[in-house]
């Protein structure tokens, strides 16, 4: 019997082993900077983004070697748009993983300065693997595009730019969706299929970015229906910040609808590859019913 939850353990146990060590790696230069990197990545998480890159990998018949550095940086640039996102000057949220956040526990500075330096850190890791041949570096220009001002970062740009404004279009939603939470959520998945020769490269984005779309629906109810203790991070914060959300757009419940549909066009475009896509399929519904 194919078991979604032990699957997904073992992906994160063998990410988990991988993370420890790279955390080892960071210079010694300065501890409170090493602290301050180490803190934010070893709380844990849903590990969602390198788990999806491993199950990917899994799924297409290429060696866990090859993608667990790209695993590895994925995740380390996601936590450094997390510090950010945090900060006083951004969200302003004094929790994140179920603990204070980057800034309350290392100061302001510090959490500017582990973010970048966790940025600089991922891009290390990834120029390493480029030696190996075109597709590696293939796969490290793809994961840079979709954190940058093309990608992860035009989302948080837009994000703050449109909170608190009294009109906004369902365009302006799906924008930030797209790229805030979309581009890291494509990553995994294409980084996968790229080191697969490209197989199925575009099926697998376009599932990636409905998978982000919806995981950002969700989190937007959660931020409204949902609890400190499961979430692990502050709950009515988007109202608090005016921000533009599915909640604000649309409400609770039609925002539900929208995360249904969006659950079926995931299955849909699972349905077009010819792969063993329990795992994928499993994952959608994970990411609908999820309460952290
Ligand atoms: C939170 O991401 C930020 C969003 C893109 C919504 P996650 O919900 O994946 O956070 P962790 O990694 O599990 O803490
Ligand atoms: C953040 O979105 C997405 C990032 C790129 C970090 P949110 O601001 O909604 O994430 P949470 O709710 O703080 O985790
Ligand atoms: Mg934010
Ligand atoms: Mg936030
Ligand atoms: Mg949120």
């Amino acid at each position: 019997m194919y078991d979604f939850d032990h699957t997904y353990t073992t992906y994160l146990v063998a990410f988990e082993a991988e993370l420890k060590k790279t955390c080892e790696q960071f210079s010694d230069k300065s501890p409170h900077l090493k602290q301050a990197m180490a803190y934010s990545l070893l709380l844990g998480g849903k590990r969602m983004r390198p788990v999806l890159m491993l199950a990917a990998a899994d799924i297409l018949n290429v060696p866990q070697e090859d993608v667990m550095p790209f695993a590895v940086a994925l995740e380390i640039i996601h936590t450094y748009s997390l510090i950010h996102d945090d900060l006083p000057c951004m969200d302003d949220d004094d929790f994140r993983r179920g603990k204070p956040s980057n800034h309350k526990t290392f100061g302001e500075a510090h959490a500017v300065l582990a973010g970048d330096a966790l940025l600089n850190f991922a891009y290390d890791l990834c120029i390493k693997q480029c030696f190996k041949g075109e597709k590696y570096v293939r796969a490290a220009k793809y994961l840079s595009e979709a954190a940058g001002d093309n990608g992860m970062i035009a989302g948080q740009s837009a994000d703050i730019l449109w909170s608190k404004q009294e009109t906004f279009t369902q365009e302006q939603l799906r924008f930030i969706y797209e790229n805030k939470t979309g581009k890291l959520l494509a990553a995994p998945l294409a980084v996968a299929s790229i080191l697969a020769d490209n197989r199925y490269f575009v099926e697998l984005e376009e599932f990636g970015s409905s998978l982000g779309r919806l995981f950002q629906l969700t989190d937007d109810i959660l931020d409204e229906i949902g609890s400190f203790d499961e979430l692990g991070k502050t709950i009515g914060k988007d109202k608090e910040e005016g921000k533009l959300t599915c909640i604000r757009l649309y409400g609770l419940e039609q925002s539900k609808i929208e995360a249904d549909m969006c659950v079926d066009l995931c299955l849909l475009t699972l349905e077009r590859m010819d792969l063993d896509s329990r795992f994928l399929r499993e994952l959608v519904h994970f990411v609908r019913n999820r309460k952290s």
